[in-house]
């Protein structure tokens, strides 16, 4: 790789758990279209994550091909990223052992996600769901990487990730490179179309405040026909009017022009047809997409292909590190 000023290895991955919805897109999937482009990118499916809570194995095994399908339908391109499922690169697994026994329980149980989720799943408080930061980490360090970039619910496990490398460094010498977190600027938070105060969710209970990516026309023109708005009649951003701010926020997002130019766009209308127009913008930017993850989805040997040379990128240099990993600890590697 010829060393272009600026060139950053960068790593990140998602759940395959849920449906994903148009909130992931702009949260995520578009920043990871956009690093990819001069900079050195691997990106995970973080299915070893997704197994701390309870998942149906058939379904975790199609979402997993799913999310592969969709990230490059949306233009993830794994000519120019490491695009792989952590499962099928066993280093993952490997390193979290190691790194078990330079993390506190204390640390571990403090933890805002490990607290929110043991809430969440009381009847299922789980080893993997207290140590789901240490994979996370493992994730991270395996790759040497500059930056990780993430939305802000991610940071505390980046700052973890930072401390055990530093911890490993210090007791070891030096073998990870301590990563920064990169926390995205989404520019736009898409909120739920029933609760506009609330994000959008993938997990959320009603299913008309989430827009998925495999929503059909009709059923993303009716869903915001219902988005809840207030009472007034202009087309407004504003605080006060969170459901309406939210549909310029996401028409202009899917418009490609900003929420000044779409205000001008839509002054004096009536809610009715605005809600239209955005329902009908955000359809027919996804039906490509939607075409496109279906063909991808049609020809399982070309998705297998894809991951399968992922896997054999993230692989080779996972094991490096991992080497060194063992080497540092004085774990016997043959002669
Ligand atoms: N925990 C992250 C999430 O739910 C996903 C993830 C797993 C991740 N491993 C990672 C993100 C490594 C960044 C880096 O969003």
């Amino acid at each position: 790789m010829e060393a272009e000023r600026g060139r950053k290895t960068l790593y990140s991955a998602a759940q395959p758990s849920g449906n994903l919805t148009i909130g992931n897109y702009v949260g995520a999937i578009r920043n990871w279209v956009r690093l990819q482009e001069g900079n050195d990118c691997f990106y995970a499916i973080a299915n070893m994550h997704s197994i701390t809570v309870r998942q149906e194995p058939a379904e975790l095994r199609r979402r997993t091909l799913e999310a592969a399908a969709l990230y490059i339908a949306c233009g993830v391109d794994p000519e120019k990223c490491t695009l792989y499922v952590q499962s099928q690169v066993p280093q993952h697994a490997e390193l979290t052992w190691v790194l078990n026994s330079l993390t506190y329980v204390g640390e571990m149980s403090r933890m805002t996600q490990f607290k929110d989720k043991s809430q969440k799943h009381a009847d299922n408080i789980n080893m993997g769901l207290m140590d789901y930061p240490v994979l996370m980490a493992a994730d991270i360090l395996l790759y040497q990487v500059d930056g990780v970039p993430v939305g802000l619910d991610q940071k505390q496990h980046v700052e973890i990730a930072r401390d055990i490398a530093i911890r490993f460094n210090n007791r070891y010498g030096e073998t990870f490179r301590v990563p920064e977190p990169l926390i995205l600027k989404t520019g736009a938070k898409i909120m739920s179309l029933q609760e506009p105060t609330k994000k959008m969710s993938k997990s959320d209970e009603n299913l008309n405040a989430s827009i998925f990516f495999a929503d059909d026309k009709d059923t993303i023109i009716r869903k915001f026909k219902r988005a809840v708005t207030d009472s007034g009649n202009d087309i407004r951003y504003s605080e006060e009017k969170a459901g309406v701010s939210n549909l310029l926020t996401i028409y202009s997002v899917f418009r490609d022009c900003t929420v000044e130019e779409a205000e001008k766009e839509f002054a004096g209308k009536g809610y009715g047809e605005f809600k239209l127009a955005v329902g009908e913008t955000v359809a027919d930017k996804l039906a490509p997409v939607q075409a496109e993850q279906k063909k991808l989805l049609a020809d399982k040997a070309y998705l297998a292909g894809v991951l399968a040379s992922g896997a054999e990128r993230a692989f080779k240099a996972a094991r490096k590190t991992l080497s060194k990993v063992y080497r540092k600890i004085g774990f016997y590697q043959g002669e």
